[in-house]
C-alpha cells in the first residue's frame, strides 16, 4: 500500500487532540504513531521487572500473536492489582503479516514512550493497528477517549450535498459494522459525491463490544464530524472502541483480509 508515501506529500493534514474524557490529551501527535500514556496517570506506574511488568509482557506477546489471525485479541494475565489486560486490533483489511509487524512496532514504541505506565494506548501507521493495556478491565466497554481527530484542510466545493452523501455513507457503514454478529466489526464502502467524486468510507469497532455499544460509539463519532471537520473532503475520528474515516479520491484501505 502506498498510503505512507502518499501521506508524506499530503501536507494538509492536521492533528487535533480531543478533550473527550475529562482531560485526555495527546502526548504526541505524529502522523504515523499516536499515543496516549494515561495523561493524568490515574492508574500509576509499575516497577520494572515487577509482577505487573512480567504480566504485561506476557499479555502483549499473546495479543500480538493472536490478533494477526482475526485482527483482534484481548487477554488478561494475573490477578488483582497485578492483572495486566491488553487489547490488540488491526484495521479490517490488514493482512496477518502486516498486522504482526505493525503490532511489534507499536508495542516497542508504546512501552518506550509510556515507560512504566500501567495504562497506555497507541495507534500506528494510519490506524493499521491499535494496542492498549491497563491494570483495569478494558474489554467490552464503549470507550470513546482518549481520542484524536484528523482532517483534510480542503473543503468540498458543494459542501451541503457532499456532507449529505458522507453522512449517508457513514450511517450505513455504522449499521453494518455494529450488526456484524461476530469476528470483525468492520465495514467499508464507497459513495459518489457531487461531480462524480468518489468517497471512501470506513467504520470499525473492537469486536468485544456488543452491537449496541459499537453503535453508540460510532453514532458519537459521526455526530462529531460536523463539529470537528465540517465540509472537509476527508476526516477521521479515532477512539479506543471505534474508528470512523472517509476520504475523497484516495483509497486508504486494502482489499479485505482473509478470514482465519
Ligand atoms: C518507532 O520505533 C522505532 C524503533 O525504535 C523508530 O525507528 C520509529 O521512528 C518509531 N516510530 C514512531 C512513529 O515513533
Ligand atoms: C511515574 O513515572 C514517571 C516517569 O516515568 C515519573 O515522572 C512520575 O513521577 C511517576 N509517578 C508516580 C506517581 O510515581
Ligand atoms: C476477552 O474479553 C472477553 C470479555 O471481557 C472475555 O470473555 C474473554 O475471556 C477475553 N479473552 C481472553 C482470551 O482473555
Amino acid at each position: 500500500m502506498g498510503s505512507c508515501s502518499f501521506l508524506t506529500c499530503f501536507l494538509c493534514f492536521l492533528v487535533f487532540m480531543a478533550t473527550i474524557t475529562s482531560q485526555a490529551k495527546a502526548d504526541v501527535t505524529s502522523q504515523d504513531f499516536h499515543y496516549f500514556c494515561d495523561s493524568n496517570n490515574d492508574r500509576g506506574n509499575y516497577t520494572t521487572n515487577g509482577i505487573y511488568s512480567q504480566n504485561l509482557n506476557s499479555a502483549l506477546s499473546i495479543v500480538a500473536l493472536h490478533a494477526s489471525r482475526n485482527g483482534f485479541f484481548n487477554v488478561s494475565i494475573g490477578k488483582g492489582t497485578n492483572s495486566a489486560n491488553a487489547i490488540a486490533q488491526c484495521r479490517g483489511d490488514v493482512t496477518p503479516t502486516e498486522c504482526t509487524n505493525c503490532l511489534a512496532q507499536t508495542r516497542a514504541n508504546l512501552t518506550r514512550v509510556c515507560s512504566n505506565r500501567k495504562e497506555a494506548i497507541g495507534w500506528y501507521e494510519n490506524e493499521k493497528c491499535m494496542l492498549r493495556y491497563s491494570d483495569r478491565t478494558i474489554t467490552g466497554l464503549d470507550e470513546i477517549g482518549p481520542a484524536y481527530f484528523v482532517w483534510n484542510l480542503n473543503d468540498a466545493p458543494n459542501a451541503d450535498q457532499f456532507n449529505r452523501v458522507v453522512k449517508k455513507l457513514l450511517d450505513g457503514l455504522r449499521d453494518t459494522a455494529a450488526s456484524a454478529a461476530k469476528g470483525r466489526k468492520y465495514a467499508v464502502s464507497t459513495a459518489t459525491g457531487p461531480d462524480e467524486q468518489v468517497i471512501y468510507g470506513l467504520a470499525q469497532c473492537t469486536p468485544d463490544l456488543s452491537g449496541p455499544r459499537c453503535l453508540d460509539c460510532l453514532v458519537q463519532s459521526i455526530a462529531e464530524l460536523p463539529r470537528c471537520c465540517n465540509n472537509r473532503i476527508g476526516a477521521r475520528i479515532i477512539r479506543p472502541s471505534c474508528y470512523v474515516r472517509y476520504e475523497t479520491d484516495f483509497l486508504f484501505f486494502g482489499p479485505p483480509a482473509p478470514a482465519a
